[in-house]
């Protein structure tokens, strides 16, 4: 009989050491503050040095007595600096091992490659996919020194389905996405035969409320979308994509740089303020999935639904009319949770 997948399940955080990627926003910083206040000790690392100081002055502010939380500098996509932190947070906490490893840091961008530029390209995929390469390679001994280890790597829905829609392609981070996802299954028959103190969880989140699209902007080292030049606006809507965007309804004719501005800012704001699923409530079912032994965690019920069609109609990946037909007659599809 073939051996059991789910193995392993934490009855509590508590008392265990946490790295967590991208700790400064979003899921990572709920991850941490979470983790936390569960007594995990936490070191959290992001690009942003400033926000993951602000993440883990306030976990541990909030956290009960006896745990540490420390927030470290390192963008993930450089394995000398993810070395560094590795080595930082291993003196900061006098430990000589970690029990679980979240490997969440991400951006989006280089949507086409046909025509974003290649640096964005892969700059996106150098984060997404090698942040994810270079933590596994430096934390993988520590987390086999644990006994008792989780490594969990976030994907995306765009982890096993390439798109984002009609006329919304998703190159760069569809590929890393996907690279993450087939990397984290394959170790899990690479752990159960050569490392079974450690275990692998991939976390799949479908929309979740977060500043990913600025924070995305920042890690390429443009301003806040407030902040930005009307030469950084055009730039990155270019009169192509003004024209499809203007054929959508979405941008008037004629529009003007602070149009496009507005359109940044707001385009943030609704991603962040209008999904279906909380960045606290995602932490949540990623610790639940985590705790539970669950290999394969998806968050949100529009994960769950296009996880499900892709399965049950592969061939309809890519035809979206056929792939989401009869959606309005399915009430779970992106009803918001609380
Ligand atoms: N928000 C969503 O709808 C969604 C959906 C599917 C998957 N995801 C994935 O979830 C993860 C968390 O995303 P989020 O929505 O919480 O975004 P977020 O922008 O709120 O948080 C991500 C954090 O990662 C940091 N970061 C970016 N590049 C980094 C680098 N090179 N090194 C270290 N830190 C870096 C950012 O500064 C930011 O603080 C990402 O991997 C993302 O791709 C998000």
């Amino acid at each position: 009989m073939a051996p059991q997948v789910r193995i392993m399940a934490v009855d509590s955080f508590a008392g265990k050491l946490a790295v967590v990627t991208g700790g400064g926003s979003g899921m990572g910083r709920e991850l941490v503050r979470q983790l936390a206040a569960q007594g995990c000790s936490v070191a959290a690392c992001d690009l942003n040095g400033d926000a993951v100081a602000v993440t883990a002055a306030t976990a541990w502010a909030a956290a009960p007595p006896g745990i540490q939380v420390t927030g470290h500098a390192c963008d993930v996509s450089d394995e000398a600096q993810v070395l560094r932190f590795r080595d930082e947070l291993l003196e900061q906490h006098a430990s000589d091992h970690v029990d679980l490893v979240f490997s969440n840091a991400g951006i989006g961008g280089g949507e086409s490659f046909v025509s974003s530029p290649r640096e964005v390209w892969e700059r996106t995929f150098a984060i997404d996919w090698c942040g994810v390469y270079y933590c596994a390679r430096a934390f993988l001994p520590l987390l086999i020194a644990s006994g008792d280890g989780v490594l969990v790597n976030t994907s995306s829905v765009n982890g096993f389905w390439a798109s984002l829609g009609p006329g919304m392609p998703n190159t760069a981070y569809a590929a890393a996405k996907f690279a993450v996802r087939g990397f984290s299954e394959a170790l899990i028959e690479d752990l159960r035969a050569n490392a079974p103190q450690v275990r692998v969880a991939v976390v799949m989140p479908g929309h979740v409320g977060t500043d990913i699209i600025a924070n995305s902007l920042r890690a390429r080292g443009l301003p806040a979308p407030e902040q930005m030049s009307d030469a950084q606006v055009e730039e990155l809507i270019p009169r192509d994509t003004q024209t499809q965007l203007i054929g959508a309804g979405l941008l008037a004719e004629g529009a003007s740089a602070g149009d496009l501005r507005q359109l940044l800012v707001r385009g943030n704001a609704d991603f962040r303020d209008k999904a279906p699923v909380s960045a606290a409530k995602a932490a949540t079912v990623i610790l639940d999935g985590v705790r539970s032994g669950s290999w394969r965690i998806l968050v949100g019920e529009d994960a769950k639904m296009i996880d499900a069609r892709v399965r049950a109609k592969p061939e309809a990946a890519y035809d979206y009319a056929e792939l989401f037909s009869g959606l309005a007659a399915e009430p779970a599809a992106g009803t918001p949770e609380p």
